[in-house]
């Protein structure tokens, strides 16, 4: 028996020094270490042996098992780094070829600008606050003083899904409803961005639009107040060189009320073609909210005062970035979109 496992590891050893594939190598492995392979079926003639000679053959087949087990893995690598000499000889690899471009998209820019509206605001202790889209005739004009008569209230002028329901024309029915949240709390100081609906299409309007409410509410507030918060926030969004200037104006919920125009970003405010000569340019409505308003949002009209304004984010947009048709951004042409 021992002579024959020697035959047998000759035998496995010529034929592993034989082989130039690397699929030959398993089954020579199959036909010697294999469940039904030679070395398995010596063992199972170990029957035959006395029991003082079982440990020594057992063991002379453990060795044999190793010797050719450690064979087959050294041929197994010799095959393997040859086959991949010979790839590397074959292959050349262009590395001038450019790399695949991995398409990036980025934040809109409406988005941006409300993000940027928003951040200016809440470094000056704002919060932001926000109401529904579909909104009821009460929120929208009712509390915030705006008489039956008013255009905005025809059929012709908003989307109405009932005579009582319609789509929010501004954010100012956000006002009354923060109020109503917070009220009796002092000061109220908040901002609530988001969408608007008008019966509008054309350059300049667009039936869905974005609007920035602000409003402050407490002991004291004046007029003096809401020129220092804008003229704040047009200097960060428009650069510090800005002035403001306040133009008399009239919102039914405001008393008084005031447009607000930031010197021309483009001339400085000498006069320009964007400022069509006048050196100032309307960035939003404003004004000291009216005793009527804060009544219907709880507070004691009597004992506190408050500013708020509202501004389209689109015209701001429009205004820091040049862009003379509003349509562009909502377009979604990419080669506009990119440019942001
Ligand atoms: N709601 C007005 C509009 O949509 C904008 C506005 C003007 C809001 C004056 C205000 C304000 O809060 O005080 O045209």
């Amino acid at each position: 028996m021992e002579q024959e496992l020697a035959a047998l590891q000759l035998e496995a050893e010529a034929a592993i020094a034989q082989i130039t594939l690397l699929e030959g190598l398993n089954e020579l492995r199959v036909k010697y270490l294999g469940k039904k392979g030679l070395l398995t079926a010596s063992l199972r003639n170990m029957g035959a042996l006395s029991a003082e000679e079982r440990p020594r053959v057992g063991q002379i087949v453990n060795t044999v098992r190793d010797v050719i087990e450690s064979q087959l893995a050294a041929k197994e690598e010799q095959l393997r780094l040859a086959a991949l000499a010979s790839r590397l000889a074959q292959e050349t690899i262009d590395v001038t070829l450019p790399g695949r471009t991995f398409i990036k998209g980025n934040v809109h820019p409406l988005s941006q600008v409300q993000e940027e509206i928003e951040q200016i605001f809440l470094g000056m202790g704002f919060t932001i606050a926000e109401g529904p889209e579909i909104e009821t005739d009460y929120y929208n004009f009712e509390a915030l003083n705006i008489p039956k008569d008013h255009p905005a209230r025809e059929m012709q002028d908003s989307f109405y899904i009932t005579e009582e329901i319609l789509l929010r024309t501004h954010t100012s029915p956000v006002q009354i409803r923060a109020m109503e949240k917070l009220v009796p709390s002092l000061p109220v100081k908040l901002i609530c961005p988001g969408k608007v609906f008008r019966k509008d299409d054309d350059a300049t309007h667009s039936p869905m639009f974005h609007q920035v409410e602000g409003l402050v509410v407490d002991k004291g507030i004046s007029l003096a107040d809401l020129k220092g918060i804008l003229l704040e926030f047009a200097r960060q969004m428009f650069g510090p060189e800005r002035q403001i200037r306040l133009r008399p104006s009239f919102f039914p919920f405001t008393e008084p009320s005031a447009e607000v125009d930031v010197s021309c970003m483009l001339c400085g405010g000498s006069g320009c073609r964007i400022c069509k000569g006048s050196g100032w340019i309307e960035i939003l409505g404003s004004g000291m909210v009216h005793p009527n308003v804060l009544k219907m949002g709880g507070y004691d009209s009597e004992e506190l005062t408050g500013f708020a304004f509202g501004m389209g984010v689109e015209r701001i947009a429009m205004l820091k970035y040049g862009i003379d048709d509003m349509r562009y951004l909502y377009d979604n042409d990419l080669r506009f979109l990119k440019q942001f």
